[in-house]
C-alpha cells in the first residue's frame, strides 16, 4: 500500500484539498523544475538545439510508459484536451447519416468538437442517457454497448464521468467498436494518472488527456496517444519542427515534405516548451513511480469511510464497481441545496465542487484520513441543520 504522499506536496496544512478533479495541486519536485527551467531563459546561449528534442521525447516515453503503450512514437504534445480532440475529429471520416455517439453531461471540450464534425457532415450526435434508480452505472454501461451499430462512426468517451464518477468499461465498448467499424476516442483527462488504463488492452484510436489534473502536471500543456487508424494523417498546423530532420536547424529552409515520425506531426507549435515540458516530465515521473493502481488503491481507502457515512446520512452513491474511487458523486438528499453545503465545507476548509445534483468529491494521494474525516463531519453537521 502507498503511503500518504503529502511531503511531496506543499499544500497548506489545515486545508482539506479533496478536489483534484478540479485540479491538482504542483508535486515539489514539479515546482522545482518549472523554477530551473524560468531561470534556464536568463542565459538563452545556454538552450542548445538538442535542448528543443530531449525532454519532449522523454515525456512521450514517460507518458507510454504510463499507459503500457508499446513505445513513444504515438504520443503526441498537445497544449489542451480540446485540441488533441480537434485532431482526431480532422482525421476520421462521418458519413451523411452516420452517428457520433456520446454521453449526457459529457465534459464540453468532448462534446463541441463532435456537434460541429456531425453538422458539418450531415451526421446525428447521439447523447446515451443514464437511468435513475439501482445499477445506474452498470445499466449506463449496456445502455452504451447497445446504441453502438453499424450506422455509428466515433465513439468519444471518457473512462469515468467527469461530474459523478460513472466507471465506464472500456474494454467492453472497445469491443463493441472494433465489431461494428467505429472509432473509439477516449478523454482520460479525470482519470488517467489516478485510474490504470492500458492501451494494448482497451486499443483505442485515441487516448486524449489534459495535464493539470491527475497527471498532476502545469496548465495549457497535455498528452495524446493516437493509433493506427492516424498513421500518416493531417495535424491541425503546420510547424517546422513537426517537418522530418528538423534537428538540422542550419537546413531548416531546405524546406522539407515529410512530416517527422509517428504522431509528432500532431504536437502543437513550439512544443519544446522549455517551462512546461520538463515540469510535466517530472510529474509523470512520479506517477510511474507510484503506478496508478496504487493511486486507485489508495483512493478506495479513503473514500470508504467517506461513502459508508454520506449513505447514511441520505446521499445517493454510485455502485462501488461502477465508480471511481479517485472521483465521485455524492447525490444530495432531496430538496437539500449544493450552495449552502458547498459553503458549509468551505467554511470548515473542505475543497470539493458541485456538478449538477452532486458534490464531487475527488482525493488523490496527498490526502489523508483526516480529510476524509473532515468531510464526514462537514456533511454530517449541515446535514442535521437541514433536517
Ligand atoms: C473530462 C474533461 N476533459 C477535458 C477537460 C479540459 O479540457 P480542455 O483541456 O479542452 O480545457 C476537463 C476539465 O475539467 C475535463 O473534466
Amino acid at each position: 500500500m502507498l503511503p500518504c504522499q503529502a511531503a511531496e506536496f506543499s499544500l497548506p496544512p489545515d486545508h482539506h484539498y479533496l478536489n483534484c478533479a478540479y485540479m491538482s495541486p504542483m508535486p515539489r519536485r514539479v515546482e522545482r523544475v518549472g523554477n530551473r527551467a524560468i531561470a534556464a531563459k536568463r542565459a538563452p546561449s545556454a538552450v542548445t538545439p538538442a535542448d528543443f528534442f530531449r525532454h519532449g521525447e522523454l515525456l512521450r516515453q514517460a507518458f507510454a510508459d504510463l499507459i503500457g503503450a508499446q513505445g513513444s512514437a504515438q504520443v503526441a504534445i498537445i497544449p489542451s484536451a480540446s485540441y488533441g480532440l480537434a485532431t482526431a475529429a480532422k482525421n476520421l471520416p462521418v458519413r451523411q447519416g452516420q452517428r457520433i455517439v456520446t454521453l449526457q453531461e459529457q465534459f464540453p471540450s468532448n462534446v463541441y468538437t463532435w456537434t460541429r464534425l456531425a453538422r458539418e457532415n450531415g451526421a446525428s450526435v447521439l447523447r446515451v442517457e443514464p437511468e435513475a434508480g439501482p445499477g445506474r452505472g452498470a445499466r449506463w454501461n449496456e445502455r452504451i454497448l447497445e446504441s453502438i451499430d453499424t450506422k455509428t462512426a466515433i465513439v468519444a468517451l471518457p473512462h469515468v464521468h467527469w461530474a459523478d464518477g460513472t466507471l465506464f468499461d472500456l474494454k467492453a465498448i472497445g469491443w463493441r467498436c472494433r465489431e461494428v467499424g467505429a472509432a473509439l476516442i477516449i478523454d482520460g483527462t479525470q482519470s488517467v494518472g489516478a485510474l490504470p488504463l492500458d492501451v494494448t488492452e482497451v486499443q483505442p484510436d485515441a487516448l486524449i488527456c489534459a495535464g493539470y489534473k491527475w497527471l498532476l502536471g502545469p496548465y495549457s500543456i497535455g498528452l495524446a496517444w493516437y493509433g493506427p487508424r492516424f498513421d500518416g494523417g493531417t495535424p491541425l498546423e503546420e510547424n517546422w519542427i513537426s517537418r522530418r530532420d528538423s534537428e538540422d536547424f542550419a537546413g531548416l529552409v531546405s524546406y522539407q515534405e515529410e512530416y517527422g515520425p509517428g504522431a509528432s506531426r500532431y504536437d502543437v507549435g513550439e512544443r519544446s516548451n522549455f517551462i512546461l515540458v520538463p515540469m510535466l516530465l517530472e510529474a509523470i515521473g512520479l506517477l510511474n513511480e507510484w503506478g496508478p493502481d496504487a493511486v486507485q488503491a489508495y483512493c478506495r481507502e479513503l473514500a470508504g469511510p467517506i461513502v459508508r457515512a454520506a449513505e447514511e446520512l441520505g446521499f445517493g452513491v454510485e455502485d462501488e464497481d461502477a465508480r471511481g474511487s479517485h472521483l465521485f458523486g455524492l447525490r444530495l438528499p432531496a430538496g437539500m441545496e449544493p450552495g449552502p453545503l458547498k459553503e458549509a465545507l468551505s467554511r470548515r476548509n473542505v475543497s470539493v465542487s458541485i456538478r449538477g445534483d452532486a458534490i464531487r468529491v475527488s482525493p488523490n494521494v496527498y490526502n489523508s484520513p483526516d480529510d476524509a474525516q473532515a468531510l464526514v463531519e462537514g456533511l454530517s453537521v449541515h446535514s442535521s441543520t437541514f433536517a
